[in-house]
C-alpha cells in the first residue's frame, strides 16, 4: 500500500467527542471553509448551505431546545452520555439543504474532517442535531437565527476543535471491500 499525507491523514482520522475550550483559528475556518466549497455534488448543484457556528451561549441555547425535543442529551451510551450533542466543540458545522441531498452533504462532510484532521484539528460527524432542526417551531427558529431559509433540511453536522482525548482507533470489518478481477 502507498503511503503519504493524504493517506495517512485519511487512515488516522477517527471521532474526537472531547475539545479543548480554545477556539479554532481564522486561518483554519478559512480553509475549513475552502475544503467545504470545493465538495463536489451531483450536477455541480451545489445544493449544501453551511454556517460554521462558534457562538458558545448560541449553542448552549441550541442543547436546551435538543434536550426538550428528544428527552436526552446525545445518543452516544458511553461515557459521553452527558455531553451536549455538539460535545462542547468550540465549532459547530451545520449542513443544510433543499430536500434530501445527503450524498452532498456527506461528501462535504467528510472533505471538512479530513482538512481538520490535515490542521491537527479533530472532528465528530453529528446526525442527531437533525431532531432539533426538523423540529417545526424551534427547528425555524433557530434556522432563522443562522440565516438558513425555511425550506431547507438539515442534512448533517460536524464538531469541531483541538482534541482533548485519543480515543482508541475504532476496528473496520474488512472483508466488506474487495477487488473483482
Ligand atoms: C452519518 C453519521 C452520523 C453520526 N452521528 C453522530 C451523533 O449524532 N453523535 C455522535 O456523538 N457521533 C455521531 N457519529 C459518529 C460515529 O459514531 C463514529 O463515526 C463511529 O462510531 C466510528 O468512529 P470513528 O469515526 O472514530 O471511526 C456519526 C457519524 C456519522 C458518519
Amino acid at each position: 500500500m502507498i503511503n503519504n499525507e493524504t493517506v495517512d491523514t485519511i487512515l488516522n482520522r477517527q471521532t474526537v467527542r472531547e475539545y479543548k475550550k480554545e477556539q479554532i483559528s481564522e486561518q483554519e475556518l478559512e480553509t475549513l471553509i475552502a475544503a467545504a466549497l470545493r465538495a463536489p455534488s451531483g450536477r455541480n448543484s451545489q445544493p449544501c448551505h453551511v454556517r460554521f457556528i462558534q457562538n458558545a451561549e448560541m449553542l448552549r441555547e441550541m442543547q436546551i431546545d435538543f434536550k426538550n425535543i428528544v428527552g436526552w442529551d446525545t445518543p452516544v451510551h458511553t461515557k459521553w452520555e452527558t455531553n451536549p450533542f455538539y460535545h462542547n466543540a468550540p465549532t459547530f458545522a451545520v449542513i443544510f439543504a433543499q430536500g434530501e441531498s445527503y450524498m452532498d452533504a456527506g461528501i462535504m462532510v467528510e472533505n471538512i474532517c479530513i482538512a481538520a484532521e490535515s490542521m491537527g484539528l479533530a472532528t465528530c460527524i453529528v446526525g442527531s442535531a437533525g431532531a432539533l432542526f426538523s423540529d417545526k417551531e424551534k427547528g425555524e427558529k433557530w434556522k432563522t437565527r443562522i440565516g438558513i431559509n425555511a425550506g431547507y433540511k438539515y442534512q448533517i453536522g460536524v464538531c469541531i476543535g483541538y482534541p482533548n482525548e485519543k480515543p482508541e482507533m475504532k476496528p473496520r470489518f474488512e472483508d466488506r471491500i474487495s477487488a473483482v478481477r
